[in-house]
């Protein structure tokens, strides 16, 4: 067999991401917490629930585990509605929770990267109108300066808003989360106001650290044209991927969101050069062909090609190729690059295992175009409640038992840990992991 040694740059970071509600349990104050006890709403009946336990102190124990696999960052999120259960009124406790969550992985030499919006918002924000209220903008800077200014002593890393597309599309085009709306032109209203509301606690972060490093993470998912030759199909997934997700880092750059939809522009002040870093949260990719039977996706019908491999759900394709052609999109953006989230949620170990080489060669492929990619954040180091999809899916680095509460490294985590310690992916890994992979990987 080849021997070979595909190393990173020293000082490249290695972690995992999380998110508050899927992983904290115990909550109540939320839109989600409320959207759970509604029937039909989520998978097999499924709740948050508790969760990972995080609220009640487990976050010890998984921070612990992520140390001795030698990550050294990790991406969570705070709850707005823990923070600030009623319009500024803040809630000290709370917050010192998360300042001993973030204290807490500095004591581990873990560097942390907090998200401020992940997808939950207060009901008294909701009462308000929530992303469709233009008030929000400044609710969220309220919110933003307040978290900066008690969690700031830990932290210089921020993720304002994730996936602000999935957030908008699912809450207000599919109408799957709450609020639970169906209005093409809601989608957009939240989607303006995420960016005023990002750009608006750029500025706010800025004035209380200037050296912080904030950014989003968009969900980039490809859509490639089912028949390359055939120009409708080309022009609908172009569409596609700017109306998804090319109008976000776009209007952070240049402070104009286009959305070929209707030729709808909007100039956004104080959007322009609001991203110090690109968050790429990337899981696969679609394949578009034209279809006028489907207005709603821009007469483009999305679905996998026969060939593609899936996971047990069908929900994405394992698509490694597609990792790097995102770092060399989002490279023209001209900032460092983190990848904030990827990862694989199967029943099949196999293809976990394998889905982590693939993405990590690939992320390694990138890194030697000098592709200026400096992070990489597994999601998720344990499973979690995922949305409306309940407890279904599980991307777990650590497998939960829900009743228990018990954790099982999975053969991802074994090797994740072997990738974080050595900074290194090698042909002798995936022949123990994955030796399937091997004669395409390491041909020699
Ligand atoms: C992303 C979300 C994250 C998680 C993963 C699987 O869209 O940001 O919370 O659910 O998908």
């Amino acid at each position: 067999m080849i021997s070979a040694t595909h190393t990173f740059p020293r000082g490249f970071k290695w972690g995992s991401a999380t998110a508050a509600h899927q992983v904290e349990g115990h909550a109540q104050n939320s839109d989600w917490a409320q959207w759970e006890t509604l029937p039909g709403k989520i998978k097999e009946n499924g709740s948050a629930a508790v969760a990972c336990d995080w609220w009640g102190g487990r976050w010890r124990e998984d921070f612990d585990r992520a140390a001795a696999d030698g990550q050294t960052t990790h991406r969570l999120s705070v709850d707005w509605s823990r923070i600030e259960p009623r319009p500024a009124v803040w809630d000290d406790e709370a917050l010192d929770h998360y300042r001993q969550m973030v204290s807490g992985l500095r004591e581990r030499g873990i560097e942390p990267m907090v998200t401020l919006h992940h997808f939950t918002n207060p009901l008294w924000l909701v009462e308000k109108g929530g992303w469709e209220n233009p008030a929000v903008v400044s609710h969220f800077e309220r919110f933003a300066r307040k978290v900066v200014s008690v969690l700031g002593d830990h932290v210089d890393w921020w993720c304002t808003i994730n996936e602000m597309n999935v957030y908008a599309y699912n809450s207000y085009a599919e109408g799957i989360w709450p609020p639970g709306k169906k209005d093409i032109r809601l989608c957009f209203t939240a989607i303006r106001h995420m960016l005023m509301a990002h750009a608006a606690a750029y500025r706010a972060i800025h004035e209380l650290q200037p050296h912080a490093r904030v950014g989003v993470a968009p969900n980039i998912l490809l859509f490639d044209p089912a028949r390359p030759d055939f120009a409708l199909d080309a022009r609908v997934a172009s569409f596609q991927a700017r109306s998804f997700y090319e109008a976000i880092p776009q209007a952070l750059h240049t402070g104009k969101l286009l959305f070929p939809v209707g030729g709808w522009r909007e100039r956004l002040p104080g959007v322009a050069g609001t991203m110090d870093f690109f968050g790429v949260n990337y899981y696969g990719r679609r394949l578009t062909a034209f279809d006028l039977n489907h207005p709603g996706t821009l007469f483009g019908r999305t679905f996998h090609s026969a060939e593609a491999e899936v996971d047990n759900m069908g929900l994405n394709e394992l698509y490694p190729e597609g990792l790097f052609r995102v770092i060399k999109w989002a490279a023209g953006f001209g900032k460092p690059i983190a990848i904030t989230e990827n990862g694989w949620g199967d029943n099949d170990e196999g293809r976990r295992t394998r889905a982590m080489l693939g993405h990590v060669r690939q992320l390694w492929r990138a890194v030697n175009f000098n592709l200026p990619v400096q992070a990489y954040f597994y999601w998720s180091l344990v499973d979690n409640f995922e949305w409306e999809r309940g407890w279904t899916q599980r991307f777990g680095l650590y497998e939960l038992d829900l009743e228990t509460q018990a954790r099982t490294p999975r053969a991802a985590a074994k090797l994740y840990a072997e990738i974080c310690k050595s900074n290194t992916l090698t042909a002798e890994m995936a022949a123990r992991y994955a030796p399937e992979v091997v004669p395409a990987m390491f041909p020699g």
